[in-house]
């Protein structure tokens, strides 16, 4: 058995086509960015919300492995990636010779990265939803024409900055956003990124937090 790094799998062939296959899904429908610096940007703060939550370095490695890997379901299509995702990351894994509980746990981080009714199960899952969907930012949209935008990507648009972080006293994991609101109101906001921001809330309810969201310094969540 391995111990499969972060490194080797930012670097595996197949990990490399299956981020860019499933990034120009998208960009063929004009759909915000989901390559590599979606995938980095999930990582890291997997890790990160890890880190500072005082887990083991195996297990934020472990974060950082699922937080890349987690949308490669997209190469197949977006509908159901999660489950698709999963099913490749645990060949990419077992073909690595990863230990098999830790697969498992890679594997489920993934496949259940999307279920929004309920609870994460794992830490793993927690952590790659807080990287997955604290992605909201400028860098995600590639259509240069504003006329041209859905709701979704001026909501990126307008997004200028966004910070996750943690209060460890008052176990509170926060997101401030700066929103442009010349470009979309905070109500239009809320229509498109209510129930990604109610996902956030379930995750850090894992990690016996409080979720707490703010907008142009104003408390919303
Ligand atoms: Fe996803
Ligand atoms: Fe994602």
């Amino acid at each position: 058995m391995a111990n499969v790094t972060l490194k080797e799998i930012v670097n595996n062939t197949y990990v490399k086509a299956y981020i860019a296959a499933a990034d120009c899904n998208f960009a063929a429908v004009g759909y915000k960015e989901h390559g590599a610096r979606h995938a980095r940007f999930a990582s890291d703060t997997a890790m990160g919300i890890l880190s500072s939550l005082g887990y083991s370095s195996r297990d934020i490695e472990l974060a950082g492995i699922a937080g890349y890997i987690h949308d490669i379901g997209n190469a197949i299509n977006m509908e159901e990636h999660s489950l698709s995702g999963a099913v490749m990351t645990k060949r990419i894994l077992e073909s690595m010779r990863m230990e098999p509980k830790e697969t498992m746990a890679v594997v489920n981080a993934v496949g259940a990265h999307e279920d929004k009714e309920m609870i994460p199960n794992s830490h793993l899952t927690a952590a790659v939803i807080f990287g997955d969907k604290s992605d909201v930012h400028q860098a995600r949209v590639r259509i240069e024409k504003f006329s041209e935008l859905d709701t979704h990507s001026k909501v990126n648009l307008a997004c200028e900055k966004s910070q996750l972080g943690i209060v460890s006293e008052s176990k509170v994991i926060f997101l401030k956003l700066r929103i442009d609101d010349k470009i979309i109101s905070i109500g239009e906001y809320f229509e498109i990124f209510l129930e990604r921001m109610l996902h956030l809330k379930k995750a850090a309810k894992y990690f016996d937090h409080s979720f707490v969201l703010y907008i142009n310094d104003k408390k919303f969540l």
